[in-house]
């Protein structure tokens, strides 16, 4: 199927969440990591689809403030999301040969942390499905400046993945949640703009960019987990 990349790239995020759920229906899920865009994506998606699919990839590493968010996000919206776990073994094969914090040893090491813990989980989480929605702007980082608003997943089968906040400045973000009151993380109220795992980011500077907290040992070019690298 050709994606209608320009139609999507015309519209406003609503109506681009609101296509999708149109166009994918049960085939449609959303990665929610429940960071400020997340936040956003989710409420318009509960909006237009309030029994849709939604999952959280839960590398067990995750801040107690990501926990709470969870856990009230729940409650707001009367329902849970699913919830993907690394495979046991792996874990323990990992954990064995790296130790628990081996990832600050080499980026090779965190790689594999990143493969065990979110890549592996995310491809069981799109397995069978056709699209999926994120909460990736190109605003965020040197590696995501072309993010189109709608793409090709070739990574998970060609299914397609639709980046519906692309095009949204950082105001844009917090204007909405603002705006709808929704609850959001308290580490953004602590200079942490970009929330991944805890031992692997950390609250940034002034003047620093967005994602300079994230595993702010290594080059701007390489900060990708593996979520959203091109297969
Ligand atoms: S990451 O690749 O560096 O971790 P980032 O934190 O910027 O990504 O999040 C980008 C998008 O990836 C999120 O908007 C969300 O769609 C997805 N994502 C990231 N982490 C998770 C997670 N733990 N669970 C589900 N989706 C996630
Ligand atoms: Fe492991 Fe850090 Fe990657 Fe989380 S962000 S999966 S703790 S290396």
């Amino acid at each position: 199927m050709t994606l209608p990349v320009a139609e999507l790239e015309q519209m406003t995020a609503p109506t681009r969440v609101a296509w999708a759920v149109r166009e994918y229906g049960a085939g449609l899920t959303f990665a929610c990591s429940f960071g400020a865009e997340d936040m956003v994506v989710l409420d318009l998606l509960l909006g237009a689809d309030p029994a849709a699919s939604v999952f959280l990839l839960d590398t067990g590493r995750l801040h107690q403030e990501t926990y709470d968010l969870i856990q009230r996000t729940r409650e707001r919206y009367g329902r849970v999301f699913t919830v993907y776990v690394p495979h046991t073994e792996a874990l323990q094969s990992l954990l064995d040969a790296d130790g628990p914090n081996g990832f600050y040893r080499s980026r090779d090491a965190r790689l594999a942390c990143c493969r065990v813990r979110k890549v592996e989980p995310l491809a069981r989480a799109l397995a069978g499905k056709a699209a999926w929605l994120t909460g990736l702007r190109r605003e965020q980082a040197v590696t995501r400046g072309a993010l189109p608003v709608i793409e090709r997943d070739d990574t998970h089968g060609g299914i397609a993945k639709i980046n519906p906040l692309a095009d949204w400045r950082n105001e844009d973000v917090w204007t909405y949640i603002h705006d709808h009151d929704l609850p959001y993380n308290a580490l953004h109220e602590r200079d942490f703009p970009s929330i991944g795992c805890a031992p692997c980011t950390r609250a940034v500077q002034p003047g620093e960019d967005a994602r300079a907290g994230r595993w702010w040992w290594e080059a701007p070019e390489h900060k990708e987990c593996g979520l959203h690298l091109k297969g």
